[in-house]
């Protein structure tokens, strides 16, 4: 039985412990689970079944009724062809975008690891996490390439910005885990709600979104269990320096995350007002944001990323509750 503590101090300090201790044993868990449950694209993902194949003018690439675009009278106007089409762009795009993202999380954990002292368990755990990031990358381009669309992924001067990303865990890595639940979690937001559609996906993205839910739940674990242990021993100022950057990061990111692609809208000459209508000046595309960043911000809430002076930055930001 664990022994009173005589006093306050003595107190904290256990509590501190015990939190290390519970803190480890979730990394350790994780990893563990990587070994256990883990899959690789050319092994695990049948591309060349004649179910897997990718055709464009299939229907089942069709944005659905929920979707935004896919809801709208211009959308529905177009051929079965082109509908499917549309859908298949979007679709790939997402993730192309999502590729890109990861190859910079990926280079992004690589420097954090490289300064990590001998027997850190974070070590172990951020390795896994780069190796099944690889494993997502080779599978989202792998797709791409069989759809044979010319999509590109981030537009070039934002790609370009998000070269620092990378070198954000030099500065903080506090901030940097805020940025990847800033790509992780819409993701996982919007392929969560796809699968939980009623329509018949085509097998070859069902199987690639149930990969890749599978081992993001993993990922965004790491990161939340890491910002619940670090934030709260953060030096004020720098917990408020995090606060601040947290829901401009945030915003941006999720933003990049589920923009409507521009080579689309050109590609099918969507006319300017549909574009406005379903993305911009839409309460229902507005909402998408907020929600897709929703966990996330319950945890900076809970860290204590968020009070009077932080709060209207996520109002700016237009992604508040
Ligand atoms: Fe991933
Ligand atoms: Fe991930």
């Amino acid at each position: 039985m664990t022994r009173a503590p005589s006093s306050t101090t003595a107190r904290e300090t256990d509590e501190r412990v015990a939190d290390r201790s519970a803190y480890e044993a979730v990394i350790q868990r994780l990893s563990k689970a990587s070994v256990d449950k883990h899959w690789e694209p050319y092994k695990d993902i049948p591309w060349e079944d004649p179910e897997f194949l990718v055709d464009q003018t299939d229907p089942r690439w069709e944005l659905p009724g929920v979707d935004k675009l896919g809801a709208h009278p211009w959308y529905r106007g177009r051929s079965p062809e082109t509908r499917a089409r549309i859908g298949l762009w979007r679709l790939a795009t997402a993730m192309k975008i999502g590729l890109q993202f990861e190859n910079l999380l990926k280079r992004g954990l690589l420097n954090y690891a490289y300064r990590l002292p001998n027997g850190s368990p974070e070590f172990r755990y951020v390795y896994h996490e780069t190796i099944e990031e690889g494993h997502h990358g080779m599978m989202f381009q792998e797709f791409v390439n069989r759809t044979e669309l010319p999509v590109r992924g981030m537009p070039g001067p934002l790609s370009l910005l998000a070269q620092v990303a990378p070198w954000i865990p030099l500065i903080s890595t506090e901030l940097f885990f805020v940025f990847v639940l800033g790509g992780e979690d819409p993701i996982d937001h919007v392929q969560r709600k796809l699968l939980k559609d009623d329509r018949v996906h085509h097998p070859l993205e069902e199987t690639i979104m149930r990969i890749h839910i599978a081992e993001e739940a993993r990922h965004i674990s790491f990161a939340r269990h890491y910002l619940r242990n670090r934030v709260p021993r953060m030096p004020r100022y720098r917990r408020l320096m995090l606060g601040v950057a947290s829901p401009i990061i945030l915003g941006i990111m999720a933003r990049i995350m589920l923009a409507p692609p521009g080579p689309m809208i050109r590609r099918f000459a969507i006319p300017r007002e549909v574009v406005t209508e379903v993305y911009l000046r839409n309460p229902a595309a507005k909402r998408e944001i907020r929600d897709s960043v929703g966990k996330t911000r319950e945890l900076c809430t809970e860290i204590g990323l968020v009070n009077a002076l932080t709060r209207p930055i996520w109002q700016v930001m237009g992604i508040w509750a």
